[in-house]
């Protein structure tokens, strides 16, 4: 029997990858045919952010995307990183420490229990991270309970190749990407965002051939 695809194999293999970053990044670069930074930053720009805003950075891993958000907000801002691994939380905290910057956050949490008041945030990022979170619906309605109403979501996640011959290797891709990043293919996460948020409030892109996107919601003034 095996557990992959549950929130045991995620963490084992997420504490794994905690203590392989270099190795990470790599297979990253490879999933995102080397787009992978330039991705990052255009996810953290359709963020919008303002010096002095709070941002969530949802299942943060070791911390990639702390320098732009740090960067985006000023001193004056908030950077909370959540993670529920061990190893990728204490990573991060120590990346937080290196950082010395006042306002980074971070701790170890589910998505799907956030520790945060209603309306906490001014925005949320998730990267590469809901397409790998077991409970993600549970995520979904828990950004929308932190974001303030008028506030941002940003989700930057890879997808299977929708067309062309070379959906041919989306089974071995598959397969391969749910051991080692506890990956759930079959998920459509722009569909699962508009339920939530209503359809016309999610922009979404695609690139590296429909198999990477940005979503980007503007949360509702009220819901
Ligand atoms: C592919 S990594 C992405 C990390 C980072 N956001 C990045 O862009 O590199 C997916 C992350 O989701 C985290 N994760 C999985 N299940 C989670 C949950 N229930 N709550 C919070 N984080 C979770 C994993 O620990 C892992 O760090």
């Amino acid at each position: 029997m095996t557990d992959v695809q549950s929130q045991s194999h995620a963490d084992r293999v997420y504490d794994w990858w905690s203590r392989h970053p270099g190795l990470f990044d790599l297979f990253a670069t490879a999933a995102f045919f080397g787009r992978y930074r330039s991705l990052r930053r255009m996810a953290v720009d359709r963020l919008g952010l303002e010096r002095g805003d709070r941002v969530l950075d949802l299942a943060c891993g070791t911390g990639p995307n702390f320098p732009l958000l740090v960067e985006a907000v000023g001193s004056g801002g908030t950077v909370v990183g959540l993670d529920h691994s061990r190893g990728m939380a204490v990573a991060a905290l120590q990346r937080a420490h290196e950082a010395g910057d006042e306002s980074l956050r971070v701790a170890r949490a589910d998505a799907g229990a956030l520790p945060l008041p209603d309306d906490a945030m001014d925005a949320a990022l998730c990267t590469l991270s809901l397409s790998a979170i077991p409970d993600h619906l549970a995520a979904i309605q828990e950004l929308r309970r932190v974001v303030r109403p008028g506030g941002r979501v940003v989700v930057l996640d890879a997808q299977p190749y929708q067309s062309g011959p070379i959906r041919v290797f989306n089974p071995l891709v598959n397969r391969v990407s749910a051991l080692a990043t506890n990956w759930y293919p079959d998920r459509h996460l722009p569909t699962d965002l508009r339920a939530a948020f209503g359809a016309d409030r999610v922009d979404v892109d695609c690139h590296n051939g429909g198999t990477a996107f940005v979503a980007t919601v503007r949360v509702p003034e009220s819901l």
